[in-house]
């Protein structure tokens, strides 16, 4: 496991919106492509599908039209204290893939309530039957859109943190507007944090970085984590497959820790 702190450290289907989105409104970005940028297996072996019966209608939620039967439009906020059967620091992590960050940042603090949200199924039933077998109590799931999720289901100031980790870069210049991380999408995400709450970023794209970063420095609620001050959850995560693979490449990964003012 590891970790940098700081600002820039070197470290369903879509539904097309009537006009081109803006950068800055996230209502615009909830039509982001319901896909990453790199095409996946959605199909469950026999295995997933069993455990994905069995534990998702205790520990998962679809939202958005996108994934079908989901949260409604009109439905209140979530009920994380229901849903987790106590009253803990939230943390939303966003794009979790099959989800080895989130499980082993999980395990590690098992005081803190985690929400792992992804669109691709295949990635949650691998982070279901993984929480299965390592019977961990602290993970919910939802399947669905990021944006969707923190507009429609997260109060404003309830998040202790969010975290999202390798977000797709969309590396080409006419599909910039599909990145997750922009102005609109970052000041959602300030909004529902708490005072005092972290973003944590990683990416191993540089392009990527430096736009994170000057989105970042645009939000003023945010503000740079001190390095070496208190923080309410750990920046602490596992190298994982996808980090592997790019320092392999030769890519260098930029963290970002900011803290909501
Ligand atoms: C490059 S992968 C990284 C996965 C994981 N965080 C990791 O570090 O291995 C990005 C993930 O974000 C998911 N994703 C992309 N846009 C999303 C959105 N708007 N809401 C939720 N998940 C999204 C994709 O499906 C994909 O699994």
């Amino acid at each position: 496991m590891h970790a940098q702190s700081g600002v820039g450290i070197s470290g369903g289907q879509a539904r097309i919106p009537a006009t081109e989105p803006t950068d800055s409104d996230p209502r615009d970005q909830r039509y982001l492509p319901a896909t990453s940028f790199r095409s996946r297996r959605s199909v469950l072996s026999g295995a997933q599908r069993e455990t994905w019966e069995r534990l998702w209608p205790e520990l998962g939620l679809s939202v958005g039209g996108a994934c079908g039967d989901g949260h409604g439009r009109d439905e209140p906020p979530l009920d994380t204290r229901a849903w987790f059967g106590r009253q803990a620091p939230l943390v939303l992590e966003i794009g979790c893939g099959s989800g080895a960050s989130t499980l082993a940042m999980a395990k590690e603090e098992p005081d803190i309530d985690v929400i792992a949200v992804e669109m691709y199924r295949r990635g949650l039933a691998q982070l279901l039957c993984a929480i299965e077998r390592e019977r961990v109590s602290n993970i919910r799931l939802i399947r669905g859109n990021g944006i969707d999720v923190l507009q429609r289901l997260i109060d404003p100031g309830s998040l202790t943190g969010v975290r999202i980790f390798f977000p797709d870069p969309w590396p080409k210049a006419r599909h910039h507007k599909r990145r997750f991380l922009q102005p609109g999408t970052v000041g959602l995400i300030a909004d529902r944090l708490l005072p005092g709450g972290v973003l944590h970023v990683a990416t191993d794209h540089p392009g990527y970085a430096e736009h994170i970063a000057e989105v970042g420095a645009g939000e003023r609620r945010l503000c740079d984590a001190d390095p070496d001050g208190r923080l309410p959850i750990s920046i602490v995560r596992p190298t994982t497959k996808y980090e592997t693979k790019a320092h392999e490449a030769g890519s260098a990964v930029t963290e970002f820790i900011w803290l909501k003012q």
